[in-house]
């Protein structure tokens, strides 16, 4: 294949189900493409290879960020493996793309952004639903809503994972549900209000099964330094498994806007009447690359370092919630963590 030398030749690593996506988004980008695969799982690298034009694969991450062509990595493996992989990432001298949560731990998160910071290198943690049209939709009504003062996310599915993805089971290995899943709406309801989350009151249910090792169902409330309340439902609880469903209300001083389930718009309600917002009809996976290539050309990044080590601390608190059965204080586990 031939390339236009700007650019960037991108190493995905882990190719299981989310990767696809990632891929897609490269291929259909200009300005990258898919410059090698590495997986664990010799099978699965040398399968997604063979689907992507015999790009090369390694099952050795080292081997395949000795190559040059490498440019900058996309990893998607299991949260467990995300601090090892972004700081051999970092002393490679590459950027990276990394599948949230940031890590399964504040120390861990911690450790991938100074790894990142002594290379002078981008990390960008995918917090894709920053991408998605509704949740743009509402950052950008925000400032029309006035200061937020209450929000509700009600992000709902059925389904739970089986086959290979067994880690996702294991909140040793996933981090728990509340971080795993619940990372992506704790890091949009505080995106979206820009505010500071002070604490994090969580309870969680096993919906599916008693047997299960996370809680497929999750009620999260973050409380912002600001006064501002956000009320998160994460499920994979809901039956039929097929369900999905999503519910946006915010509450601002000057007006309200809510998001139906099934669309990328809105609606705006405040003194002056009731006002539409049309949706744009982009992908998520693609502007969320898009933002990552701006970032490595110099521009302002969509979600820092630190947005991903906040969205742990903030993941970790709602676990701890659930089994204390009180309100966490976010600051407390940044600090207990190190500073
Ligand atoms: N942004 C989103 O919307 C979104 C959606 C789904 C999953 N995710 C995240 O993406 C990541 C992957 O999730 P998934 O559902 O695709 O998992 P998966 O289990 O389907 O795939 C993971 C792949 O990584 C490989 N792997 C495991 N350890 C590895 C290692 N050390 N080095 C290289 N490869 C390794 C596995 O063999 C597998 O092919 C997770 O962090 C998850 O939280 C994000």
């Amino acid at each position: 294949m031939e390339h236009h030398s700007a650019s960037i030749g991108v190493l995905v690593v882990g190719v299981g189900f989310i990767a696809e996506q990632h891929i897609a988004a490269i291929h259909a980008d200009p300005r990258s493409h898919l410059a090698g695969i590495v997986d664990v799982d010799a099978a699965r690298a040398a399968g997604a290879a063979r689907a992507n034009g015999g790009v090369p694969w390694w099952t050795d991450l080292a081997e395949a960020l000795a190559r040059p062509e490498i440019d900058a990595c996309v990893v998607c493996t299991p949260n467990f493996t995300h601090t090892p992989i972004a700081v051999a990432v970092a002393e490679s001298g590459r950027h990276l793309l990394i599948e949230k949560p940031l890590a399964t731990d504040v120390a861990g998160a911690r450790r991938s952004a100074a790894a990142f910071a002594a290379a002078n290198r981008v990390l960008m943690p995918a917090h894709t639903h920053r991408c998605y049209d509704y949740a743009r939709t509402v950052k950008e009504a925000v400032g029309e809503l006035g200061r937020p003062e209450f929000v509700r996310l009600a992000i709902l599915g059925g389904w739970i994972w089986p086959d290979w993805r067994a880690w996702v089971l294991d909140p040793a290995r996933s981090g728990g549900h509340a971080l795993h899943n619940g990372v992506h709406l704790l890091d949009l309801v505080t995106w979206w209000t820009g505010d500071r989350p002070e604490t994090v009151y969580a309870r969680g249910r096993k919906q599916t099964a008693a047997e299960l090792g996370i809680h497929d169902y999750l009620e999260m409330t973050v409380g912002f330094a600001g006064g501002a309340t956000a009320v998160c439902e994460m499920s994979r609880g809901h039956r039929p498994s097929s369900f999905a469903a999503r519910d946006v209300l915010v509450v601002g001083e000057e007006g309200i806007l809510t998001l139906p389930a099934d669309a990328e718009g809105g609606t705006i309600v405040d003194e002056s009447g009731t006002g539409t917002l049309a949706p744009a009809g982009t992908n998520g996976f693609a502007v969320q690359l898009g933002a990552w290539i701006e970032a490595i050309g110099g521009a302002e990044p969509l979600m820092t370092p630190d947005d991903g080590v906040l969205a742990v601390a903030m993941g970790v608190a709602a676990e701890r919630s659930i089994a204390t059965g009180v309100p966490v204080r976010i600051d407390d586990v940044l600090t207990e963590a190190g500073a």
